[in-house]
This record gives C-alpha cells, sequence and structure tokens, in this order.
C-alpha cells in the first residue's frame, strides 16, 4: 500500500485560489521502469492541467463536469470494451441517469470518430479510463459535500470510487503485458488525455464565471 500526498490549485475558472491537499491510498504494484510508469509520466502534464479545471465545489461547477465526462467517456468507451480479456465497467449508463437526476441534457460531444487502434493503442486508452477511478474517490467525496449520493447525482463516481479491485487488476495486466509497443500505447494514452483536455476545458470556459 502506497500513500500519496497530492497538491492541487483548481477552481482556475473561478479564479478562486483554493488549495487542497488530499490523502490517497493506492493498492496496486508499482514496479519502476514499469509500462504504468511510463504511461503516468507521459501523460502527468495534462493530467494536472485536467485536476486544474475539475472544479466540483458548486453545482454549477459540477454539472459542467458531468456533462464533460459523460462526453468523454461516450466518446471512448465504445473503442476498448473488450480488449483481449479486459473488460471495462462502463460509466456511461450511470453518467446518463445523474445528469437526468440534474436535469442537464445529455448531449454527445461533436468530435471526429477515433480510427480502429491497435491492441497497443488500446491499452494505453484502457490506462486513462481505470486509472480515473482513483481520481473519483476524491471527487465523490467532494460530490457529497454539495449533496450528492450515489443514487442521485454522483452515481458515476459511486461506481468508480467503489470499483476498488480493478485497478490492482489491471496494473498487472500491465506487468504481465509482453508484447505490448510502449511508444504506440505511450502515444494513445496523450491523445486520449488531449481528448479529455479538449471536452472538459470547453465545458468550464462556457460556465460563467459567476456560476
Ligand atoms: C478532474 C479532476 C481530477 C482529479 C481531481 C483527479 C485526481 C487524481 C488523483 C488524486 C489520482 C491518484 C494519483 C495517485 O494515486 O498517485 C489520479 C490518478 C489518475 N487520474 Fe485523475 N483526476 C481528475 C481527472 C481525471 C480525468 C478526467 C482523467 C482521464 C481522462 C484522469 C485520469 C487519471 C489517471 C490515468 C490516473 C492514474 C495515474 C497513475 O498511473 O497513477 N483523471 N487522478
Amino acid at each position: 500500500m502506497r500513500v500519496t500526498i497530492t497538491q492541487w490549485a483548481p477552481a482556475s475558472v473561478t479564479v478562486r485560489m483554493q488549495f487542497l491537499i488530499s490523502i490517497v491510498w493506492s493498492d496496486g504494484p508499482l514496479t519502476d521502469g514499469s509500462l504504468r510508469q511510463a504511461l503516468r509520466e507521459s501523460t502527468q502534464d495534462t493530467h494536472a492541467a485536467l485536476d486544474a479545471l475539475g472544479d466540483v465545489s458548486t453545482l454549477a461547477h459540477y454539472k459542467r463536469f458531468l456533462l464533460a465526462t459523460y462526453q468523454f467517456r461516450h466518446h471512448v468507451e465504445p473503442h476498448v470494451m473488450t480488449v483481449r480479456g479486459w473488460t471495462i465497467a462502463p460509466l456511461v449508463p450511470a453518467l446518463h441517469a445523474d445528469l437526468i437526476d440534474l436535469e442537464v441534457e445529455p448531449q454527445a460531444a461533436d468530435l471526429p470518430k477515433d480510427e480502429v487502434r491497435s491492441h497497443s493503442a488500446q491499452i494505453g486508452t484502457l490506462y486513462v479510463l481505470e486509472g480515473s477511478s482513483l481520481g473519483a474517490k476524491f471527487l465523490f467525496r467532494r460530490a457529497q459535500q454539495i449533496g450528492l449520493t450515489d443514487r442521485f447525482g454522483a452515481r458515476h463516481l459511486g461506481q468508480q470510487a467503489s470499483g476498488g479491485s480493478r485497478w490492482p487488476k489491471f496494473m498487472q495486466l500491465l506487468d504481465q503485458a509482453i508484447d505490448i509497443d510502449k511508444n504506440a500505447a505511450i502515444a494513445a494514452a496523450q491523445q486520449t488525455f488531449a481528448s479529455a483536455y479538449a471536452i472538459y476545458a470547453k465545458a468550464f470556459n462556457d460556465l460563467p464565471q459567476t456560476a
């Protein structure tokens, strides 16, 4: 078990300086020099930019975050539903229900379709989807602070936060993968993060500054 202390400076949209310190418990194997390490290092800048955008401290902000997450998952999940024995736990149904709870129209993002991708590229994308559950534990606590639950408005975060054994299992899959083109996996993870950033940035930039 590992303890990570992460510090954010979110709320860039509302120009409120708010530093959050969170202690995150993580159970997966951490092999230095591993594929996971390479994926993590090559995407950390975009992840940090996403953290800075992901303010969910008010319901108005949360709704934007929710719509962006729906758009992102709706765009990406169909390409990696099952990859060589690994099946994702789709978030789209819970996200859709959360949007309905909060009376937000489930509108898909207008993005070009991804082309058919290699197994290595799919692994890179899977890393991004599965890893996002680590941050979801923190985000779920924040959502609960504004009155949402795993039965209303934050179903998808509840689902991710309770999926405890998925990440260690996915780490095993990465550790055991022998026929992966590392560069292709990294490029795909970066591309997936870039799509996420574009979607979240649009959602938050559209938010009225007074919300
Ligand atoms: C928007 C607010 C977000 C916050 C506050 C957040 C926060 C976090 C935190 C605390 C971790 C755990 C870090 C660790 O254990 O060392 C994490 C991991 C991760 N998050 Fe996020 N995250 C956010 C959004 C996202 C999004 C939208 C994605 C996907 C597009 C994402 C992908 C990942 C990945 C792949 C990891 C695993 C990194 C690793 O290999 O350790 N996160 N996030």
